[in-house]
């Protein structure tokens, strides 16, 4: 095969970065890969809407299935259950690769999908669902495969950073933060999944199911958002040398039965200033892992916003690619059952 094909699905703030990538970068990408790689479609809801980039007229389609149908990779970022869920299995089924972004979906199906993937020799990359454009699941799926990680704890949500970060710094008030995250392209269509916890209980559940082997769901994420956090705790914690952040954590535990397990949450959490964590600012985001023989690593970058997040997404799109070309599907190992670690509920 000279040429690989590629199906955008979305053309949100992360789509059009993805797609003006590979339309203006298409050389670059196809020299990275071997092949020629050549954006065919992009399938859009209302193919008038305003768009960061202009995507040329004649790639827009609404037909997501016919796209789907016809493609070598889809790169899935319409977000959400249905249809991207139907489309991410379409494309598995017939042996396509996928790259997607979609947090909520694999912290619902991820394990699903992953079955799907691996029954019928399919990439399914998601590197972009966590943390924007810091690498951070392939160092746990790869680079630390033949260590334990024991703890995990990470500003996995650009929005709520830099709500918290406005309010420490300049006082701002929380609605105008957000207003402000919004209009920057951090904040998820709906904010009351940034703001109520939920899109970082999702990040959790991903990095807690690749870290533990285990398949986690957001079900199993203690999840405590910001929206009850004060300019008054902001002012009390800056007074006593803290900082308060809104954390993601996975953990391993020992049960009072001996028997280990894992802890997953998201809730607002006091952290000295002098925490590597506490210097994150603005929708930055930096996930630290400790692991029995790495010992303590931490991972930096920018979390959300169009751009970054699309450098993740071309990222996995060229390992994909690789992956077709060479007939060498890697998929990491998913949950095992002989490693999966029980969901415990927190203290
Ligand atoms: N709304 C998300 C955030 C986007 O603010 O981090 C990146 O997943």
């Amino acid at each position: 095969q000279d040429q690989l094909t590629v199906g955008l699905l979305g053309a949100g703030s992360v789509g059009s970065q993805v797609a003006r990538t590979l339309v203006e970068e298409r050389e670059l990408i196809s020299a990275r890969v071997g092949v020629d790689v050549r954006l065919v479609g992009v399938a859009v809801r209302d193919t008038e809407a305003p768009r960061d980039w202009r995507i040329p007229g004649e790639l827009l389609t609404t037909d997501a299935e016919e796209l789907v149908d016809r493609v070598d990779v889809v790169v899935e970022l319409i977000g959400g259950m249905e249809p991207a869920a139907s489309l991410i299995t379409r494309a598995l089924s017939r042996g396509a690769a996928v790259v997607t972004g979609n947090k909520a979906l694999l912290a619902a199906r991820g394990a699903e999908l992953t079955a799907i993937a691996a029954e019928h020799g399919a990439p399914l990359l998601y590197e972009a669902s966590v943390a924007g454009a810091i690498p951070i699941l392939r160092p746990i799926q790869e680079s630390l495969s033949g260590d334990r990680i024991t703890k995990i704890m990470g500003i996995v949500n650009g929005t709520t950073n830099y709500i918290l970060d406005q309010m420490d710094s300049t006082g701002a008030s929380f609605d105008s933060a957000l207003l402000e995250a919004q209009r920057l392209g951090y904040a998820e269509a709906d904010p009351t999944a940034d703001v109520e916890g939920h899109d970082a209980a999702a990040k959790a559940a991903i990095l807690g199911n690749l870290a533990f082997h285990s398949p986690f769901t957001i079900d199993d994420v203690h999840c405590e958002g910001i929206r009850e956090v004060t300019a008054g705790d902001i002012e009390a914690a800056g007074a006593s040398g803290y900082v308060i952040k809104l954390l993601a954590i996975a953990e391993t535990r020992a049960g009072d039965d001996g028997e280990s397990g894992a802890v997953l949450r998201v809730h607002p959490t006091l952290l000295p200033r002098h925490h590597p964590l506490a210097s994150v600012r603005g929708a930055f985001n930096a996930v630290f892992v400790v692991a029995e023989n790495a010992g303590e690593l931490m991972f930096y970058g920018q979390g959300a916003g169009g751009r970054p997040t699309s450098s993740a997404v071309l990222g996995d799109l060229v390992t994909a690619a690789r992956q077709l070309r060479t007939g060498s599907v890697t998929a990491p190992a998913g949950p095992s059952a002989q490693q999966a670690l029980p969901a415990m509920s927190i203290d």
